[in-house]
């Protein structure tokens, strides 16, 4: 079992040496791969530490240089760096794309994102490694190894949704970033941060859908009785595009200016439906009442009584009986 987990993280790493050579050592790799790395406003330094790659458009260049190399097909396919053919011939999983390591805390390769340069709607933006004994999609956050130290220092974690957001933040000098990469966020992924700092800043895309994943998931994190804070990005950025273009102080200032807290946050998206309706403002009392429940800090919970009481315009000591009702029913 350890022996298989072991091969596993070896053909990973081997892996990730390929794709990377492949795109700073052959011509094809250079003029597509680096080149849009490049394009994208990603320095050298950015893509030597995040071990960033390229991975042939060809149906066997990985699995022949491993197989070559003496690797068993066992482990390329589970590992699902190979496909097996239905004839039992095996291809690779990522062609023509640019390739994404994603490393578990302790440095070590244990999957991949790759990202595909078409412009065509058919074809998937990205194919992630599918699960397996060393990589389970819901324990992982990308870039977790490269910030644990600044999230220490700091005493604060940034997440965003994407690849290119962690390398882009990361570069711009604001290194305790992670991602979520694009799953809403799980208890495991909390659990990690959590290890690190007790405060979270999360910094999502700026369209609904980047809005919504903010506010979902959310109330697990108050459960873990982490401080949690959210910065909107303009509509069509997000952080990556939005250091990149702007700046790396435009950016800080961005965050400094527009962090809000998460109850506070939600309390003014969710009142801005409500218009002069009395039952849909009742239901979002109870809503974040309940979110203000999950604290398990009570001082802290009274004082998130006090804000919104002003933002609903309601009596905080009807706001405090309803937090008094909800935690009796918990507990
Ligand atoms: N994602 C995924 N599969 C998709 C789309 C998205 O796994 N088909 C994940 C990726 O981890 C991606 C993240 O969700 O990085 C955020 O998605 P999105 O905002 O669409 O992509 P970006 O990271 O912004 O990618 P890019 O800037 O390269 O367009
Ligand atoms: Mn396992
Ligand atoms: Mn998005
Ligand atoms: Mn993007
Ligand atoms: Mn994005």
């Amino acid at each position: 079992e350890e022996l298989r987990r072991e091969s596993l993280l070896i053909v990973s790493a081997f892996a990730a040496k390929f794709f990377h050579e492949t795109m700073l050592d052959t011509d094809e790799g250079q003029s597509i791969g680096l080149s849009y790395f490049k394009e994208r406003g990603f320095t050298a330094e950015t893509i030597k530490k995040f071990e960033l790659g390229y991975s042939p458009d060809q149906w066997e260049a990985f699995t022949g240089a491993a197989i070559r190399n003496g690797y068993k097909e066992q482990f390329l396919v589970e590992s699902g760096l190979s496909v097996k053919r239905d004839n039992g011939a095996l291809f690779d999983r990522y062609r023509g794309r640019v390739m994404f390591p994603i490393h578990n805390f302790t440095g070590r390769v244990i999957g991949f994102g790759g990202r595909t340069l078409k412009k065509d709607k058919n074809v998937a933006k990205y194919v992630n490694s599918p699960e397996s004994e060393i990589y389970h999609k819901s324990n992982v956050l990308y870039g977790l190894y490269f910030a644990k130290k600044a999230i220490r220092e700091q005493d604060n974690c940034y997440l965003v949704e994407g690849y290119a957001d962690v390398l882009s933040v990361h570069q711009a000098g604001v290194e305790n970033v992670v991602a979520s990469s694009g799953t809403s966020l799980t208890t495991e992924q909390i659990k990690l941060i959590s290890r690190f700092t007790k405060n979270i800043t999360i910094l999502y895309d700026g369209d609904a859908a980047g809005i919504k994943a903010s506010l979902r998931g959310l109330d697990m994190i108050l459960e873990e009785g982490l401080n949690v804070k959210v910065v909107l990005f303009p509509d069509g950025h997000d952080p990556d595009s939005f250091v990149q273009s702007k700046g790396s102080s435009a950016f800080k200032k961005h965050i400094e200016e527009n962090k809000k807290d998460f109850i506070l946050y939600k309390t003014q998206i969710l009142l801005k439906e409500v218009g002069n309706d009395p039952i849909k403002k009742a239901d979002v009392i109870r809503e974040v009442v309940e979110s203000i429940a999950k604290i398990p800090d009570s001082i802290k919970a009274s004082v998130f009584i006090k804000e919104c009481s002003g933002l609903l315009q309601i009596d905080e000591r009807a706001l405090m009986s309803e937090l008094g009702k909800m935690r009796t029913a918990k507990a």
